[in-house]
């Protein structure tokens, strides 16, 4: 998996994409955050694979999948005998990426009591299996990657303050789908011809109205969601164009946006953002009548065409 494997055509990622390359020749932890899909394993990989220690081993760690009673020894390793059913001797998974690089994903869902023993571990690069009394020095980068809002975590007594801030001292935050509505065209037409490809059949093309409707999506599920959308379509479409109404309803009938925050929360917004947003809820609501759209925000039709054009949103 390298750099070149990421597809994007959007400024704003390209501008994340090169700051992770850059980070990725150096030996700081990272932290990778981003709503579900939109990338964060696919980074990770790509930067163990342009850093130095691209011919050591990448060890990747589900810290949700961890099974609670064997997870430190799984993590830590342990001598023969450190426990009933501890037969031989274990590296573990910190050790097994000596010379490497240590993915934890999903960090968020590792247990404070792990998180206690990760940042002995970060702080001090030695590691202590389960019954053994003498700690062994590792050479290990970690990156850590998660979906939720560790800061908020952290505030909330949920993740440990010392060792969000240890490990995001260098922080690569992925924009989610809707906020890069450039790549949505690129990625649909990538992944079309590819499962095309993989699946030996002949090639879907993509309908005028139901390209228009993909394009507009909210995509909550990022590049995963569009991902299998596109498997699906080639599958049962081979050969046929795609119409609206081989597009599951949620595309067609995109939820009802949750309430607005008008009120202003505690941890502000971002302003550009909502009115991005909000423009697209009411095109969303008014299927594309833009008359009726300019209506329901209150602008004029030349306004609303001004804020598309603004936000490459037409
Ligand atoms: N820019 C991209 N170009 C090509 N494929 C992509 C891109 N972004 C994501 N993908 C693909 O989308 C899928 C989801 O990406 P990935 O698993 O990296 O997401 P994630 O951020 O780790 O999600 P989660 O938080 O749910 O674990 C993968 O199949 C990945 O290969
Ligand atoms: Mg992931």
């Amino acid at each position: 998996m390298q750099f070149s494997d990421i597809l994007t055509r959007s400024p704003l990622m390209e501008a994340v994409l090169r700051s992770a390359h850059l980070i990725a020749q150096t030996d700081a932890s990272v932290l990778i955050t981003g709503e579900s899909g939109t990338g964060k394993e696919l980074v990770a990989h790509a930067m163990h694979a342009t850093s130095p220690r691209k011919a050591k081993p990448f060890i990747t760690v589900n810290c949700a999948a961890l099974p609670e009673t064997l997870a430190e020894s799984l993590l830590f390793g342990h001598r023969k005998g450190a426990f009933t059913g501890a037969d031989s001797q274990q590296t573990g998974l910190i050790g097994a990426a000596d010379g490497g690089t240590l993915f934890l994903d999903e960090i968020g869902e590792l247990p404070l009591n792990l998180q206690a023993k990760l940042l002995r571990f970060l702080e001090s690069g030695e590691v202590l299996p389960l019954g053994e009394s003498r700690p062994r020095l590792l050479n290990v980068r970690v990156f850590a990657a998660t979906h939720r809002n560790l800061y908020a975590m952290a505030q909330a007594g949920e993740f440990r303050a010392d060792l969000f801030y240890r490990l995001n001292i260098v922080p690569i935050e992925l924009p989610p789908l809707r906020e890069r509505k450039e790549d949505i065209d690129l990625l649909l037409k990538h992944f079309l011809r590819q499962f095309a490809s993989q699946h030996q059949l002949p090639a879907v093309t993509l309908g005028k109205d139901a390209r228009a409707y993909l394009l507009r999506y909210g995509w909550n599920g990022n590049v995963r969601e569009l991902r299998n959308l596109c498997e699906r379509l080639s599958i049962l479409l081979a050969g046929r164009e795609i119409a609206l109404t081989n597009l599951p309803l949620e595309v067609r009938n995109p939820a009802p946006a949750a309430a607005s925050p008008f009120n202003l929360p505690e941890t502000g917004v971002n302003l550009e953002e909502l009115e991005r947003d909000l423009l697209n809820q009411a095109l969303e609501r008014t299927s594309n009548n833009k008359t009726h759209a300019a209506k329901l925000l209150g602008i004029s039709r030349d306004a609303l065409n001004y804020r598309l054009k603004k936000y490459e949103l037409v």
